[in-house]
């Protein structure tokens, strides 16, 4: 089975129009891209989603840890999550402070009974397992706060990896939506924003709200486990999106090795490594 991943990088409108800025964006996924599909040779799938995605949480081009967005009282709370499509087990932290590596705090929660720690119980976990403080803030989500620009501007990132022996695993990670009321709780530590089984693994970006009132990730996945191609199982759960206008992005593989991306608004930035590397252009 040949390795291959998908990443995302979540759903900035001014990647479409600004030429600097949709330039990065498309070197540092590609770049991503390419590092994690080295990983996934030797390492299973579900290492490799939260290794993409930590990689992905360093770069401040994107909105999850370090460039996180900042709530409403000023504070950066993060939100992520990994799931195994073999084993099934989902792990996720909700609303965490002040680590760098979100994911991988969501990571060592698959070794615990309870997976999905939120709030100042999932930073006192981080701390009680060696996870030192980290100031995630960047000048550029201050000056955006500072500015208190109304429009929403959600960004995530995520991973989804098919490894040589065809298990599937899915990893998402968020600063939010920015501007949010404390306590807010976001889809990607949810089986809306990130979900996998052993015919299909999906991670979301777009308005938490929405993904979870469609039940994203999981629907998808519950249709292509159903008997439907991957492209059709997010075609038509994209399809009930559109009574709400709900504004959401996914990127999803299956187990035949199938790979798709979808969005419902434009601009969702992405990459993948099938036999080479691909990217939004
Ligand atoms: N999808 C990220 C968020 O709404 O928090």
């Amino acid at each position: 089975m040949p390795s291959k991943l998908i990443i995302h990088g979540g759903f900035f409108s001014e990647s479409g129009t600004n030429h600097e800025i949709r330039t990065a964006k498309q070197q540092a996924l590609k770049d991503i891209a390419t590092k994690a599909h080295g990983f996934l040779l030797k390492h299973t799938a579900v290492e490799t989603v939260a290794y993409a995605v930590s990689l992905l949480e360093s770069c401040e081009l994107f909105n999850a840890g370090l460039g996180s967005q900042i709530q409403s009282d000023g504070k950066i709370r993060m939100s992520a999550s990994l799931m195994d499509g073999l084993t099934q087990k989902f792990s996720g932290v909700i609303n965490i402070e002040d680590v760098e590596h979100p994911i991988h705090v969501a990571k060592k929660l698959m070794e615990f009974e309870d997976s999905v720690l939120g709030g100042p119980c999932a930073t006192s976990f981080a701390r009680e397992h060696g996870f030192d403080y980290f100031y995630a803030e960047i000048p550029q989500r201050r000056k955006e706060f500072q500015e208190k620009l109304e429009k929403t501007r959600t960004g995530t990132v995520g991973c989804v990896a098919l490894d040589g022996e065809g298990r599937l695993a899915a990893a998402t990670s968020t600063g939010g939506k920015g501007f949010e009321m404390p306590g807010r709780i976001s889809d990607s530590a949810t089986v809306a924003g990130n979900y996998a089984n052993r015919f299909a693994a999906v991670s979301c970006t777009g308005v938490g709200e929405d993904i979870v009132s469609g039940a994203l990730a999981a629907k998808i996945v519950t249709r292509t486990t159903d008997g439907l191609s991957l492209r059709e199982a997010m075609e038509r759960s994209f399809g009930e999106l559109k009574p709400f206008d709900g504004f959401a992005g996914a990127i999803a593989i299956s187990a035949n090795g199938d790979i798709w991306h979808q969005d419902s608004h434009p601009y969702m930035v992405w990459a993948s490594f099938d036999s080479e590397v691909n990217v939004f252009d």
